[in-house]
């Protein structure tokens, strides 16, 4: 019988009609079971097995008793050329294929242009999550309308290096902002019905040697820093999956982790989702898969050991290294998030862009992000200037963006320079168009006296500096090629001289006493340039402040040597991570030392004053109380923080004196005050104790001051505590 393609769809979706797992109305747990029952063994196998995008060149070389010739021709043709990976669905059961893309800035595909968001470090410096939410509702609606329905997206792991060449990734130092912001991020993507995944579980916290490096650290410490941010940002995003990272943590490869995964992750937190390797993460077969490794994602080439092909993970079946419940949960896990997360219901469909909308909230988010860091005589923004010198940072082409898997082809096309992306926003054009009656002069930076030379004949110069970041490998704290004197000479040839920061991270600034007035815009994303242009000017009133501290000097560091640097790749390397959970402002407080610039620091135009704050414990969390007025002549958005300090820090069991208990933005016309009610959530009371796999808050008083950087002078309120003990293991979703 002749029987046309579509015909034939029609007759399966008419076969498979009536099916429970494809009834909307169950929920997601019944619906895996259910089509994990009619599924074949070929069929689970197929879900826990991934390619790379390099594999549709190379997988034609892959031995067929590796990848059999059916399955190599159906990831050929269904996976989305030049995105990041493909797990191959199975249509007969109207299971799709996972279709994966990069990652949390937007949708990375080398051949599909998208829009470009501020890097996370950014948005975590708008200290509003809805800023973050809906950063992640257009990027996840980017991959939708691309035909991807997996991103790669939520990078939550910790700024405890501050030289992490991914930290533009992630979100801050803090447990309580990386993991709201992450959150929020994860739960924008996710509102578009596609699975995200946070990453890089776990410790995961520099890039050199980062396949080879051995984290120690006891549990105690990751329970109260990186596994924290990871517990809060699950609960707030619910991702559907899990990327479990490259590196070891106490001995232990992170996807072969029985800790970090079964007990932790699965238990402990009560995650239904899957697991899935970082692209080359994976060590093991038997292994692997018991110690928690739910799908091996990123098979590339022929050189790749394939741990969970298809008849390896069959041969670890018969001989018993993996029980056949395993598999299943695998697969069932696998099944759940695509069910649980709307993949399957709605599947995705490729669909027109509006990049001008997604643009305006790309931009939006910038403009929530700047960091005001210095300003003396009010020196921004600028009014009444008739001539400008723009210098440095490549301004009149672009904004700075970071490298590696993070690095979205934008729309408009990037602009290389030195290999580094540029995305097309020029921040000389766009001052110009705000500054229409101003002379604006541009010089590249490259011969300092010349840029001096411009700067001294006019009214002001605004100096762009730039330092690129990139998954791979850590940076450096100091700017490169000659940025400082650059600045230095500008500085002195023109007192009223701007620095504007394009970075992934923190940078020293050697040249700080010498410049009146410095934003950091970190990577602002696709509109970055209109964004900084507004912000110098006064359109937008800046309102980012630090989510990560930035050290006055290398000496302020942790580990001032990392571990494995300059040795060829992979050579085995170890760290210990002895500052425990004191990261960031912690371990500065621990330490008593003063950084350049202290976490949670921002300025605005117009100035905020808090009232003391009042706190009452409900018996589970403390709730605190105070109002926001804007004191200043302009409109303005302030961050109030919250932080917490036991009596005595060290009697508490605390890493370090205080921590960020809660915080709140508010957006405030002149004179206007609000009240703000926060929450503290227990667990940033308390320390975790391995041994009984518990959360313990002291008896004792505990002082709750709000401020606007975790270095300013505030008042407080104190409350007294009981002795409180609690699980660490919740229900999860
Ligand atoms: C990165 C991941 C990324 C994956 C797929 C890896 O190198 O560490 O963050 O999602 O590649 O591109």
């Amino acid at each position: 019988m002749f029987c046309t393609p579509a015909l034939a769809a029609a007759a399966q979706s008419s076969a498979m009609a009536g099916q429970p797992w494809l009834n909307p109305k169950l929920p997601p747990e019944e619906r895996a079971r259910a089509a994990l029952a009619a599924m074949t063994l070929d069929e689970k196998l197929r879900l826990v097995f991934g390619y790379s995008d390099q594999a549709m060149t190379d997988l034609a070389k892959v031995p067929e008793d590796i990848v059999p010739a059916d399955l190599k021709t159906y990831v050929v043709t269904h996976q989305v050329k030049g995105s990041a990976g493909f797990v191959p669905g199975i249509p007969r059961l109207g299971i799709p294929d996972q279709t994966q893309t990069d990652a949390s800035i937007g949708v990375r595909n080398s051949f599909i242009p998208s829009t470009a968001l501020p890097s996370s470090l950014a948005t975590a410096a708008s200290f509003d999550p809805e800023v973050s939410r809906a950063g992640g509702a257009m990027i996840g609606a980017e991959a939708r309308a691309t035909g991807h329905n997996t991103m790669l997206s939520g990078g939550v792991n910790l700024a405890r290096e501050p030289r992490n060449g991914r930290n533009f990734e992630y979100t801050g130092e803090d447990p309580l902002l990386a993991g709201t912001m992450a959150g929020a991020l994860i739960d924008g993507i996710q509102s578009n019905h596609i699975v995200s995944t946070i990453k890089h579980y776990a410790v995961n916290d520099q890039e050199t040697q980062r396949t080879s490096l051995d984290v120690t650290i006891s549990a105690e410490a990751m329970r109260q820093s990186d596994l924290l941010a990871f517990e809060l940002a699950m609960e707030k995003g619910k991702p559907g999956s899990v990327m479990c990272s490259y590196n070891l943590i106490n001995g232990r490869w992170g996807c072969e982790n029985d800790y970090l995964l079964n007990k932790v992750l699965k238990h402990d937190w009560g995650f239904k989702g899957f697991v899935m390797s970082d692209w080359g993460a994976v060590h093991s077969t038997a292994d692997a898969a018991n110690d928690g490794l739910d799908q091996f994602t990123g098979f590339c080439c022929v050189t790749d050991k394939p741990w969970f092909g298809p008849n390896v993970l069959k041969a670890a079946l018969q001989s018993g290294a993996i029980a056949q419940r395993r598999l299943d949960d695998m697969a069932e896990r696998v099944l759940w998030a695509l069910f649980a997360k709307g993949a399957v219901d709605e599947p995705v469909k490729t669909a027109p862009i509006d990049y001008a909308a997604n643009g305006r909230i790309s931009q939006k988010a910038a403009e929530e992000s700047l960091v005001l860091l210095k300003n003396d005589g009010d020196l921004l923004p600028l009014r009444n200037v008739k001539s400008v010198a723009v210098i440095g940072g490549n301004a009149d082409k672009g904004v700075l963006a970071g490298g590696g898997s993070s690095d979205v082809t934008p729309v408009g096309g990037a602009i290389m320079v030195k290999d580094h992306t540029y995305l097309p926003s020029a921040p000389l054009t766009e001052l110009k168009r705000e500054l229409p009656r101003a002379r604006i002069t541009y010089d590249t930076g490259a011969d300092a006296a010349a840029a001096a030379a411009l700067a001294a004949k006019s009214d002001v110069a605004v100096v762009f500096v730039t330092q690129h970041d990139s998954e791979g490998y850590d940076g450096s704290l100091t700017l490169a090629d000659n940025q400082d004197a650059l600045v230095a000479a500008v500085a002195k040839a023109n007192p009223r001289t701007v620095v504007v920061i394009e970075s992934g991270g923190a940078v020293y600034m050697p040249w700080l006493d010498q410049v009146p007035a410095v934003v950091e815009a970190f990577y602002p994303g696709i509109r970055g340039g209109a964004a900084i242009a507004r912000a110098l000017t006064g359109k937008v009133n800046p309102s980012g402040h630090l989510p990560i501290s930035f050290p006055a000097t290398p000496d302020q560091l942790a580990h001032p040597d990392l571990p494995g640097l300059g040795q060829p790749n992979e050579t085995p390397a170890q760290i210990t991570y002895d500052e425990g959970a004191a990261i960031g402002y912690k371990w500065y407080d621990v330490k008593g030392y003063r950084p350049l610039f202290a976490f949670g620091h921002g300025l605005s135009y117009t100035r905020f004053a808090l009232s003391p704050p009042t706190a009452r414990s409900d018996g589970r969390a403390i709730r605190v109380t105070f109002s926001m007025r804007n004191v200043g002549k302009r409109a303005g958005k302030g961050v109030a923080q919250v932080y917490v300090a036991p009596a005595e820090w060290k009697k508490a069991g605390w890493e370090a004196p205080r921590r960020l208990g809660a915080f709140a933005k508010a957006d405030l016309k002149p004179g206007q005050i609000k009240t703000i009610e926060v929450t503290v959530d227990p667990r940033l009371l308390a320390t975790y104790e391995a041994a009984g796999n518990n959360w313990h808050i002291r008896a004792g008083d505990y002082r709750l001051t709000v401020s606007e950087a975790s270095d300013a002078q505030s008042q407080g309120a104190s409350v007294n505590l009981p002795d409180k003990v609690w699980s660490a293991a919740t229900s999860g979703e």
